[in-house]
This record gives structure tokens, C-alpha cells and sequence, in this order.
């Protein structure tokens, strides 16, 4: 019989990743996905709880939800609403007491066992939080669709343990997956269609996968590998942890060709009195040594990263500090947050600085970067480079990508030339996009 999933997805691409396998093996189990939440059969929400705003969006989600189920029963039908994801794991049985109409929760590393577990909920509800000994990647089915640009899981957890990062204690210890798996697993992807791979982990660069003979492989020869993939003809990875960024990853920008002129590299902070309370165990110089060396090898690549304002104790000085660091990075493009106590993490503990004062920083830095990203779109005005279409764009006629430095691009293009690498001669940019026209169609879509 076929039921009807409704699934909504909150965070990083990581969950993104997430909700795809689960929707495999629930379409498995005979799902197909449907946009309203009324007449779904099973109700699964993907969640994120890397900072209060995030978490408190699925308890008033939750809150919406919850007359679903006494409605549908009215019409003999039965609704289970399941949470996944990174409050599931956070809150486990405590997200049954103050949603207790949820039937399931389950976090990151069960979602091999979904199918079970919804079997099971005919005996009550379930909390399935644990850390299992067998990988969930073992057991989860190949994906049996894809895009032109797809998301390949490599790497998850962590054990850097920033004092503000909910991260270690949701997604766990740090691991990789075996190299034969994921070259497996892009392989298929390839074969549905994928012409771009996104290689995710929460500390993507830290990745040292088994090799069949006993030994480990590192990002940089993993991406050296799926380059020789048929079908593949870009490759980015993200995200990565200044530490773990070696002089082998940055030749690997030198010597792939197809590997995008694109990092993204969190720098939180560009005070060292706040980079050590944040216990990311490197300074601000050690972060312009990285980009440099990054540089050296690409001298065109994109750099993005990810600023976390009003960490408890940032004074002015700390902040200004901040403000240095991003102007003489420079960068493409960047997320900058307030900080957010986290409950569980060490910098929970300590004194918080005053709101206004983190709400003007904040609005300083997003003003900098702003204008940073504008100034790298703008520079690409008139220049032509190969755009990836991945999905019709907002308007009519027009198609949306991704050029080779992460920008998207806006174009007037045919639906024929969706899932295709085209030459666009870039004509106008935002600090957000930019638009252009297709310079030549290739031979193969023509
Ligand atoms: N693994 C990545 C980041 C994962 S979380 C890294 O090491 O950088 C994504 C981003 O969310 C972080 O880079 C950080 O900027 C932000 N973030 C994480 N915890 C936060 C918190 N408690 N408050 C505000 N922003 C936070
Ligand atoms: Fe969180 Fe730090 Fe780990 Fe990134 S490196 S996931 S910020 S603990
Ligand atoms: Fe959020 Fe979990 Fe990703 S907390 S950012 S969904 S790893």
C-alpha cells in the first residue's frame, strides 16, 4: 500500500544529505513524499539544534502539528509524526514530555533502522538516541535518485569540541566512512545523473577513511580518486576546520582540475584571546597562514567561512579584531551569528554580553561582509565561466546554478539545458548572485 510522507528539513547540508537516505528507505517501505502536512501517513522533521533559534523553530512547528493527528484519525485515518535529526538526539525522552503526541524520535545515527522502528510504534511510542557499534552507513540503502549536484556524506561527527558547539554531542565521535563505500556510493550517484559532488562532513578535512589494505586515506586523496570517476566532473567539500587544512589538501587545489576554487573555512573569531576560549586550538595568524597557502596553490578560489559574534567576554578589542581579520581575508562570501547558549556546552557556563551590544556588532560585520561578497560578485562582471543548472529559477524561462567559485547564477535558459555545464557570460551581480546569459549551448544538449 502506499502512505504519504511529509518531510521538512532544518540546519546544515548534512541534514539535507540525511533526509535524502531516510526518504530512500522510507520510498522503500513504500512512501512517496507529499507538501501537506494533512493528509500525510507519517509527519518526519528533520531538525537542528546549533542554536536556540534553531531548536525553538521545531517546537513551534511541533505546536502546528499537533492537531494533525486527532484530525486525520476523525477521517480514519492514523498520522505518526517522527522527529529526526539534532534535537531528537539532544532532547531524546525529554522532547516526549513536552511533545507528547510525537510518536518517534530518532537521531542522527539510527536512521539505518527507520523502517523497524516505525514497524515497532504499534507497541507505543520510541526514542531511539543511542550510539549503535555498527555504522548506520553499513546498512542504509544506495540512493536511487539524484540531481546534477549531489550531497555524499564522508565524514560526521566530531571531537574538536569548540566550547559552543552542540556538534560533538549530537552528531558524535568523529568518523569516516570506508573509501570503497563512498567511491561506491558516487559511483551510483553519478549513474542517477550527478555531474557535481559535495563531499560533507561536520569536519570534512579530518577525514581518514580505511582503505581495503589496512591503511587510511585523506580528503585530498579521496577527491583525487572520485576525480577519476566517469560522469563526475566537479567535486567541492565542506566543511572544513582550519587545523585540519594540510599542505596535501591545498596542492589538491593546485593539481584536481576538478576540484571547484571554493573553501569554506569557519574562522569564528579573529581574536586569539577568543579563539582560545572557544578552544578552536588555533590563532588568528595561523588562520591568514592557511588562506595563504590555500592561495598559493589557487590564487582565484573563493574563500567563504563562518563568524560567530558576542561569544561571552568579546570586548571591543576582541571584536575589532574580528573586523581585521575579515579585511585581510577578503572574503567571497560568509554566515556570521550570534552567539547562542547552547545547553550542555562549556560556554553555556559563562557571562553573556549584553544583547544590543552583540546585535550591533553583528550588524558591523554583516555590513563588512556584505560588501566583501559584492565586490568579489561584481568583479566577475563580463568574464565568462562554466555554470552547472541545477533547477528552474524563479521566474519563467530562467534557470539557476552554481558557478565554479559557489556563486549562484541567474539564467535565461531552456528547460533542455537543466542538469548541463554551460558557458555564461556574467552581466550584472548582487552581494547574493549573479546573472548573466549562456555564451555557447554544448554540443550535447543542442
Ligand atoms: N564544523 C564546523 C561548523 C559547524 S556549525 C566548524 O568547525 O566550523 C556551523 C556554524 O554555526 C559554526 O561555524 C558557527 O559559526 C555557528 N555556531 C555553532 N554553534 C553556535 C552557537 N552556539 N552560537 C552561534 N553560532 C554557532
Ligand atoms: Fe562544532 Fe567546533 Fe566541531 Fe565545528 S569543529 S562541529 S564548531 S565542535
Ligand atoms: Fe544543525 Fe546538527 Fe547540522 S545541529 S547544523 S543539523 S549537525
Amino acid at each position: 500500500m502506499t502512505k504519504t510522507l511529509y518531510l521538512k528539513t532544518y540546519g546544515c547540508q548534512m541534514n539535507a544529505y540525511d533526509s535524502a537516505r531516510m526518504a530512500d528507505v522510507l520510498a522503500s517501505r513504500g512512501y512517496t513524499a507529499t507538501a501537506a502536512a494533512e493528509d500525510a501517513d507519517l509527519v518526519l522533521l528533520n531538525t537542528c539544534h546549533i542554536r536556540e533559534k534553531a531548536a525553538e523553530k521545531v517546537y513551534s512547528e511541533l505546536g502546528r502539528m499537533r492537531a494533525l493527528a486527532p484530525a486525520r484519525r476523525r477521517r480514519g485515518r492514523d498520522t505518526r509524526i517522527a522527529v529526526a535529526g539534532c534535537v531528537a538526539q539532544a532532547e531524546g525522552e525529554e522532547m516526549r514530555r513536552r511533545a507528547p503526541f510525537v510518536d518517534l524520535v530518532v537521531g542522527p545515527q539510527s536512521y539505518d533502522r527507520l523502517g523497524e522502528l516505525l514497524d515497532g510504534l504499534d507497541a507505543g511510542p520510541t526514542v531511539a538516541t543511542e550510539f549503535p557499534a555498527v555504522p548506520k552507513f553499513d546498512r542504509l540503502p544506495a540512493p536511487f535518485r539524484s540531481g546534477p549536484s549531489a550531497y555524499l556524506t564522508v565524514q560526521e561527527g566530531c571531537d574538536k569540541f569548540c566550547t559552543f558547539c552542540v556538534v560533538p554531542y549530537t552528531r558524535g565521535a568523529e568518523a569516516s566512512r570506508p573509501v570503497a563505500q563512498v567511491v561506491d556510493e558516487a559511483a551510483r550517484l553519478a549513474q542517477l545523473g550527478a555531474r557535481e559532488l559535495t563531499l560533507l562532513g561536520q569536519n570534512v578535512n579530518a577525514y581518514h577513511g580505511a582503505l581495503p589494505d589496512g591503511g587510511r586515506e585523506s580528503l585530498a586523496g579521496l577527491l583525487s580518486r572520485l576525480s577519476q570517476l566517469p560522469g563526475i566532473e566537479r567535486l567541492r567539500y565542506t566543511t572544513s576546520h582550519p587545523l585540519d587544512m594540510d599542505a596535501e589538501l591545498a596542492a589538491a587545489h593546485r593539481e584536481l582540475p576538478k576540484l571547484m576554487p571554493f573553501l569554506h573555512l569557519p574562522a569564528q573569531s579573529g581574536s586569539d584571546r577568543v579563539l582560545a576560549a572557544m578552544n578552536r586550538r588555533h590563532t588568528a595568524d595561523d588562520y591568514r597562514r592557511v588562506v595563504g597557502t590555500v592561495r598559493e596553490a589557487r590564487p582565484d578560489i573563493a574563500i567563504s567561512g563562518d563568524f560567530i559574534v558576542g561569544f561571552p567576554g568579546e570586548t571591543d578589542a576582541d571584536f575589532r579584531d574580528t573586523l581585521r581579520l575579515v579585511e585581510d581575508i577578503g572574503y567571497a562570501s560568509a554566515y556570521s551569528f550570534r552567539y547562542s547558549p547552547r545547553p550542555g556546552t562549556p560556554a553555556a557556563e559563562l557571562p553573556t554580553v549584553a544583547t544590543e551590544v552583540a546585535v550591533a556588532r553583528l550588524a558591523e560585520l554583516q555590513a563588512l561582509l556584505e560588501g566583501q561578497a559584492g565586490t568579489f560578485n561584481r568583479a566577475m562582471i563580463g568574464r565568462t565561466a562554466a555554470v552547472l543548472l541545477e533547477r528552474r529559477g524563479r521566474r519563467n524561462g530562467q534557470l539557476t546554478g552554481r558557478s565554479p567559485w559557489m556563486q549562484a547564477v541567474h539564467v535565461d535558459a531552456p528547460d533542455s539545458l537543466l542538469g548541463e555545464l554551460v558557458p555564461v557570460a556574467f552581466a550584472a551581480a548582487t552581494a547574493n548572485s549573479l546573472s548573466g546569459r549562456v555564451a555557447r549551448v554544448p554540443a550535447d544538449a543542442a
